[in-house]
């Protein structure tokens, strides 16, 4: 066995089995599994079953099954070594460390196993210290800080006695060597070379690996003492940043659940599994690593989490690095943002679960919570500042692998920040493509106003007001009410309604009269399914005049019947692409519906905007086909 055998059992772990094997057939997926027409043997109807949280793949037909490495090295006629290799280079992952001393992995593998045992027996000697008169402290704690019984069986919380040789010599006893003692991380050695327990007068917190065996221990002072919490260093069992606290008694429910709440602190997973939340897991403080988001992901059937670090700074602070690792691995993010200060622990303990739960079914979007906070930061009453906002967003946006939800995300953010979704959408799709993650400030300048289709539509017609008839008689007042420009369209039909001529007293006095109404009630009214109640878009007067002096002065009137033909065929693309933009609006909106309904489990709902969109979809291509037809 060339390679070392925790290496290989981290990269089966870590590699996820579904998306190696859908790099050879297309999984469809069934529950928790994934089914496919077995590539090993001919079938008409799938028998091939693929299950990620087990890691395992089985063909119902033929029989063939194993895990990860077993695919490859059948799929590929290649030896384990050579499997493993690619299996790394598929997922990214490092390479398994080969041994040049096959018994060194051996000899490996026997003190991991005898580690262990050792912390399973520290384990149950905590656990029978905190029941014994020693424990006694310990027990007042943890019934001032309102911990239940179950609580502390679930969790095997226990209690380290504060004296310096308890564990020490229970674990010499039990036949642990000194180099055992040493390597588990449990003892400490003093200069003179005699060992004593790294744990004293401590409330002790089992750190499980996601099989539950024991690999580490945290402990709580009892009161003030420093540090707060005491942790195992780094050992051949644990090292920092490949586990989640709790996730082993919580990944079925955050199976159930689809998706996980992510809290900071052992007391703040406690008290949520305490409280019947049980799809939680905990980072214990640390950053983020994308080992933990691998592993969550492999419960999650749709990868989401809900972020709940503290409201404090630092947690804030976290909760923004976490951001991108997540995206990169396909998650769905919520962001949880609890009041004054509050870890989840003390939020409820004050309020009770009841409004935690309702809370947690306020968690922001990602998208929401960022482009809130960019709002704070930026004077997004001003173009340039609106710009330095989006531009603090998008970097996230981008890394959104899906392109509906991409799209969404930029939707989203126009509106909070009250720009033209479709450029930001546009700017978003080079963005992606160019790998650039900032938003030309004239684009999001522009966006206020018109978009481009708009802004053709414009003045095709001022240039040449006998397009009117055929401009809005196409721009009913459902779209127009829709336009960013909406001010201009309006006061455009105005004119050509009362017979005047486009001059820029009649269009600039419109406007204005528009605009004063814009300010005073929403007229885009229950057809913005994303608007804020406080959104009040008002541009200065004299932005606006500005805007239509030079929207007067670019319109040029056709000098002959081929300039004509030009200016028919540049509205009527731009009428068609401000149709199409109604529809992507829509669509957008009812994605957003449709997952609403499906959170909700009101699958008739569901179906029904599900439907809605699909027509729309349909009249969306034949839109387009009927373009393609006429040029
Ligand atoms: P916090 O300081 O927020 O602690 O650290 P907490 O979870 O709210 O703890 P209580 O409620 O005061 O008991 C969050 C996490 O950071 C790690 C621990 O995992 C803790 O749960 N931490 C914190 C340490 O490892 N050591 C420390 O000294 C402090
Ligand atoms: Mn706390």
């Amino acid at each position: 066995m060339p390679f070392d055998r925790q290496a290989l059992d981290d990269l089966r772990s870590q590699a996820d089995i579904a998306r190696v094997i859908s790099n050879y057939v297309t999984l469809r997926k069934r529950g928790a599994s994934y089914i496919a027409c077995c590539p090993f043997h001919n079938e008409k109807t799938p028998s091939f079953n693929v299950h990620p949280g087990k890691q395992v793949f089985k063909c119902f037909g033929c029989g063939v099954g194993g895990d990860v490495f077993t695919f490859v090295m059948r799929m590929e006629g290649v030896a384990f070594a050579e499997a493993a290799r690619m299996v790394a280079e598929v997922c990214g992952l490092p390479l398994p460390e080969t041994r040049v001393v096959a018994p060194e992995a051996g000899r490996e593998a026997d003190e991991r196993e005898r580690l262990l045992r050792l912390h399973e027996l520290a384990a149950r000697f905590f656990q029978e210290q905190l029941a014994r008169p020693e424990g006694y402290a310990a027990r007042e704690y943890l019934a001032s800080r309102d911990v239940g019984e179950a609580t502390l069986a679930a969790l095997r919380l226990g209690y380290a006695p504060d004296r310096w040789e308890a564990l020490t010599k229970f674990l010499r006893d039990h036949g642990a060597t000194e180099t055992e003692l040493e390597r588990s991380g449990l003892v400490s050695v003093t200069d003179g070379g005699s060992r004593y327990d790294r744990f004293r007068g401590r409330l002790m917190f089992p750190i499980a690996d996601s099989q539950g065996r024991i690999i580490a221990f945290g402990g709580r002072t009892l009161g003030d003492g420093e540090p707060k919490y005491l942790n195992s260093p780094e050992t051949p069992l644990y090292v920092k940043g490949r586990h989640l606290y709790g996730l082993h008694l919580t990944k079925e429910a955050a199976r159930r659940a689809g998706f996980v709440i992510l809290v900071e602190g052992y007391m703040d997973f406690l008290r949520l599994y305490q409280g019947g939340a049980r799809n939680v897991a905990a980072t214990l403080g640390t950053a983020l690593t994308e080992a933990q988001a691998r592993q969550l992901r492999r419960y999650l059937e749709t990868p989401k989490v809900v972020i709940n670090f503290d409201s404090d700074h630092a947690g804030q602070a976290a909760t923004r690095r976490s951001f991108e690792l997540f995206l990169e691995q396909g998650f769905r993010v919520n962001v949880l943002r609890l009041p004054e200060g509050k870890d989840p622990d003390d939020f409820v303990r004050a309020r009770g679960m009841g409004e935690y739960r309702e809370r947690l079914k306020q968690s922001q979007p990602l998208v929401e919570y960022l482009a809130d906070m960019a709002r704070l930061e930026h004077d997004v009453s001003r173009p340039a500042g609106r710009a330095q906002a989006v531009n603090a967003v998008l970097p996230y946006i981008v890394k959104i692998g899906d392109a509906i939800e991409r799209d969404l995300a930029a939707e989203r953010l126009a509106d909070r920040l009250q720009l033209d979704a479709n450029a930001i959408r546009g700017e978003l799709r080079r963005a992606a493509r160019e790998r650039r993650a900032e938003l030309a400030a004239e684009t999001v300048e522009a966006a206020t106003k018109l978009t481009l289709a708009e802004r053709n539509v414009l003045q095709a017609v001022l240039a040449h007001p006998p397009l009117c008839a055929v401009a809005f008689a196409e721009l009913d007042d459902e779209l127009i009410d829709l336009l960013p420009g909406r001010v201009f369209f309006r006061a455009a039909r105005d004119v050509y309604a009362g017979g005047g001529t486009f001059e820029y007293d009649s269009l600039a006095r419109a406007v204005a009269r528009w605009q004063r109404a814009e300010t005073r009630t929403d007229a885009r009214g229950q057809l913005d399914f994303f608007s804020d109640s406080d959104a009040a878009a008002s541009p200065l007067d004299l932005e606006m005049e500005n805007y239509v002096a030079e929207l007067l002065l670019r319109a040029e009137p056709p000098k002959n019947e081929e300039q004509a033909d030009r200016l028919r065929a540049i509205l009527e693309d731009g009428l068609l692409a401000l149709q199409q933009w109604r529809i992507e609006r829509r669509s957008a909106a009812l994605h957003h519906l449709v997952r609403a309904a499906a959170e909700s489990n009101d699958e008739a709902l569901a179906l029904h905007h599900a439907n809605e969109r699909l027509r729309l979809k349909r009249a969306r291509l034949a839109a387009l086909h009927n373009r393609q037809k006429r040029s």
